[in-house]
């Protein structure tokens, strides 16, 4: 009998071997350690050896026989696993040989690039910063900057109002001059603080002129600050930011948050005169509108475009080329 248990355990373990997928192995499975397969034929004769010491010996060598075919299923059935796997995977697989270009780099935007580089510089200069809301409400945007509802001023602000609150309450803010306000509710003097944000008018857009771009507003307060204060620190903005060789000067002008006011220009080395921004002393109703009281404070304030600076920086010619997302043309800076 020990011959028949040996040969059927060899004839079981050689076809395990030569099982070619995992599907057979199960089928092999059933079929060899059932209670058909041949083992188990042999242990139902078991019963017709003579003496007990055979029963023992025989029916050991058979538990032996089963654990042999089981474990040689498991062994095969691990490497089939294993196979079809790796072919299930090499079919899975991206071929991402084809991208055989380093990638190109992207880089800020042209207006992004001006926003941070005027954040440096007047950081340097020991400013800090601050921003505000887009959606503002009348109060900011125009009342609190000395702009009552019939003022005359506000023609100049085509404005852009959002259906909420009382009509007319609700603005996309016309300019960064709000935070301002803001600032001044926020902290306490002394405040060196530039606010730079996105700004909104509702006008036709053309080559100098969109109708959603970027100013930086700039507030100081503090005691005793005066117009000289404010020409020495535009004086020294534009030369950090545009170079040694550039100059200033203030013109006069008329905004209602501040009195007196100017505009400001830069001088080129080539001697042009550029137009930047507003600027001023703190209108006493502006500081009064901030909780502040004029007879103790006193401080100027200055706003320009970014977009603008980023333009003449760049010698780009017409503003919304800058927003056209042509990557030939934002890849020229
Ligand atoms: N808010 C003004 C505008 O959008 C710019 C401006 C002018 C800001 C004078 C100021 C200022 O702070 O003092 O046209």
């Amino acid at each position: 009998m020990i011959a028949d248990i040996d040969a059927a355990r060899a004839a079981a373990v050689a076809s395990i071997a030569s099982a070619a997928t995992v599907d057979d192995l199960r089928r092999l499975d059933a079929e060899l350690l059932g209670k058909k397969g041949p083992l188990a034929q042999l242990k139902a004769g078991l019963g017709k050896l003579a003496t007990v010491d055979e029963k023992k010996a025989m029916g050991a060598a058979l538990n032996d026989a089963m654990t042999a075919v089981q474990s040689a299923l498991d062994e095969r059935r691990a490497v089939l696993a294993r196979a079809e796997r790796d072919v299930q995977l090499a079919a899975e697989a991206l071929d991402l040989t084809e991208f055989v270009k380093p990638p190109t780099r992207g880089r800020a935007h042209l207006v992004t690039q001006a926003w941070e580089r005027l954040e440096d510089v007047f950081v340097g200069l020991g400013f800090q910063i601050a921003e505000g809301p887009e959606v503002e409400t009348d109060w900011y945007n125009f009342e609190a900057l000395n702009m009552p509802p019939s003022h005359p001023a506000r023609s100049m602000h085509d404005t852009f109002y959002v259906d909420h609150g009382a009509p007319g309450s609700t603005v996309l803010r016309t300019h960064t001059s709000p935070v301002q306000i803001r600032v001044m509710q926020a902290i306490e003097p002394p405040i060196y603080m530039v606010m730079p944000g996105r700004v909104f008018r509702n006008e036709t857009t053309d080559a100098t002129h969109l109708a959603v771009f970027h100013q930086i507003e700039g507030l100081v307060i503090d005691r005793g600050i005066t117009l000289a204060d404010l020409a020495g620190t535009i004086d020294a903005f534009t030369k950090a930011f545009f170079g040694t060789e550039f100059g200033s000067r203030l013109r006069p002008s008329y905004f209602p948050f501040t009195e007196p006011s100017a505009e400001f220009d830069i001088r080129t080395p080539k001697g042009d005169w550029l137009e930047l921004g507003g600027c001023g002393m703190v209108h006493p109703n502006v500081l009064r509108a901030g909780g502040l009281d004029p007879e103790e404070w006193s401080g100027f304030a200055f706003g320009f475009g970014i977009d603008r600076m980023a333009k003449e920086r760049h010698g780009v010619g017409d503003v919304r080329e800058m927003y056209t997302n042509d990557i030939r043309f934002i890849e020229q800076f």
